[in-house]
């Protein structure tokens, strides 16, 4: 199942306010979503995957078949014909006119983060996350992260404390609307900590060494010769 972690664009957006409506009690006006992508265009992040696309449907879309696109125009979890958003971060820059002249205007923060429910425990949230964390540092020049979770929600919290190593700094008393308490948790940034290549598992290392190629005899060279029609 090939999922594809890419920065989020304004064609995204519908796409990002479904998941988070199917996802999350907190939700934002369409509005709110081009107010990040906008002001902070490298920050934000989504999950896709062409899963449910079948071959014979791939080769249509890529030869731009009419009808193509008919087949998944009216469902809102797809960005374009054949690519499925299943999941996204929302990051943005600190933007507390009150906190402007001080060193915490350079704080990123996540306000929202979801997975589609099938494509959970597979370590999206973690990749998503991770790579947004990255951007903040690194273009944005964030000193830490901040975030609110709900003080019921035990797989977030276990993503953000455990996982990323978030530390818990207070609980705020009935910060959401139907009166539960959240965290406020924040992560110190550091560019080099969070490049993406050190959390790479598994990778497969380039083999520089050795010479992958046939040795390149006369006659593998005829032979190759002959295969060749015009
Ligand atoms: N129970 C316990 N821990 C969990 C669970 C769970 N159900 N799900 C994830 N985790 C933790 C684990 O520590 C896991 O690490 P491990 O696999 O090494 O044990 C870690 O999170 C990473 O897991 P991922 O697979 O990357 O997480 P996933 O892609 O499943 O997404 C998420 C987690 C985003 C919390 C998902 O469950 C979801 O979308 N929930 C609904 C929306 C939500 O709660 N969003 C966060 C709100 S807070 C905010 O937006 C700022």
């Amino acid at each position: 199942m090939p999922i594809t972690i890419r920065r989020a664009t304004i064609d995204d957006m519908l796409c990002m306010q479904n998941a988070n409506l199917h996802n999350l009690p907190e939700n934002y006006l369409f509005k709110y979503y081009m107010y990040h992508i906008l002001s902070w265009p490298e920050a934000s992040f989504v999950a896709t995957t062409t899963d449910d696309v079948g071959v014979d449907q791939l080769e249509e879309l890529a030869s731009g078949a009419a009808n193509a696109s008919s087949q998944c125009k009216c469902d809102p979890c797809y960005v374009r014909p054949g690519e499925k958003l299943v999941g996204y971060v929302l990051a943005k820059m600190n933007d507390d006119p009150a906190a402007a002249q001080s060193s915490d205007a350079l704080n990123g923060h996540i306000t929202s983060l979801s997975v589609m429910r099938t494509y959970r425990r597979m370590g999206l949230a973690e990749k998503l996350m991770r790579q947004a964390l990255f951007a903040l540092s690194e273009v944005y020049k964030a000193n830490f992260v901040s975030l609110h979770v709900r003080n019921s929600n035990r797989a977030a919290l276990h993503l953000y404390r455990d996982t990323l190593e978030f530390e818990v700094l207070n609980v705020e008393k009935s910060y959401y609307l139907d009166g539960e308490d959240a965290y406020a948790m924040k992560k110190i940034l550091d560019t080099q900590q969070l490049l993406p290549a050190n959390f790479q598992r598994g990778s497969i290392q380039d083999d520089l060494e050795s010479d992958l190629l046939e040795p390149n005899t006369e006659s593998s060279l005829q032979e190759g010769i002959q295969k060749i029609t015009v």
